[in-house]
């Protein structure tokens, strides 16, 4: 923690800032297995937003990993401290009004609690989809041949092989992507979304 820092407030509240854009923030937050349907789903779920002229924004874990989280490999630290920051980060979109969809493994149950506590705090809607698929299935889907390669001892640490995930108990939204389609699954969170008055 940083000594001497202060917190400014800015000149317009979260609520004023709402009202202004006509648009109330919330973290759409994916977990699930690597080749689950994680980036698939946000990809259709950003674009169908958009679409309704919803400021909508995408994070993924590939892609923050050659950006700001380049830095982190995939040890049970450095997974911790990739959830932290894009904890930090939805919460940020998401305060600026954005619906942020966030498409990470994010295999620490403990992990997704603190970025569901971080969104509480500031009021902000936390939305935990679990993008379901069995083992076996996404081990046949193997779209990057990872899971290949995790079998063979080239990749360690891999998830759901020889590095845990850790299922959401009570997650807002449960997706089986081995039952339903892309669509499907968009129109599931849309559902949700508009059910609580979100969009
Ligand atoms: S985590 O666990 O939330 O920190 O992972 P995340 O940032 O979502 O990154 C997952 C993507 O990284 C690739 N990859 C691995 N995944 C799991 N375990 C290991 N060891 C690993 N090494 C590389 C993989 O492409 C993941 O992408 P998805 O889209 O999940 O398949």
């Amino acid at each position: 923690m940083a000594s001497n820092v202060t917190f400014h407030p800015g000149s317009v509240t979260a609520e004023e800032r709402r009202e202004l854009l006509n648009q109330k923030g919330a973290t759409i937050w994916l977990t699930g297995l690597s080749a689950s349907g994680k980036s698939t789903i946000a990809c259709a779920l950003e674009q169908h937003l958009l679409h309704l002229h919803k400021f909508t924004y995408r994070l993924d874990g590939d892609n923050i990993r050659f950006g700001l989280n380049k830095d982190l490999g995939f040890d049970e630290k450095a997974r911790n401290e990739n959830i932290r920051r894009i904890g930090e980060v939805s919460k940020l979109f998401s305060d600026a009004s954005a619906i942020t969809v966030t498409a990470f493994i994010s295999p620490y149950r403990q992990d997704r609690t603190v970025a569901r506590e971080l969104h509480d705090k500031s009021g902000i809607p936390f939305i935990e989809v679990y993008v379901d698929a069995p083992l076996e299935v996404v081990e046949q889907r193997d779209p990057k041949g990872l899971y290949k390669k995790a079998r063979a001892g080239e990749i360690k640490e891999f998830t759901g092989i020889s590095a845990p995930y850790e299922a959401p108990e009570t997650p807002e939204i449960h997706i089986k992507t081995d039952e339903i389609s892309v669509a499907e699954a968009v129109q599931q969170i849309t559902d949700y979304l508009t059910s609580k008055g979100f969009i």
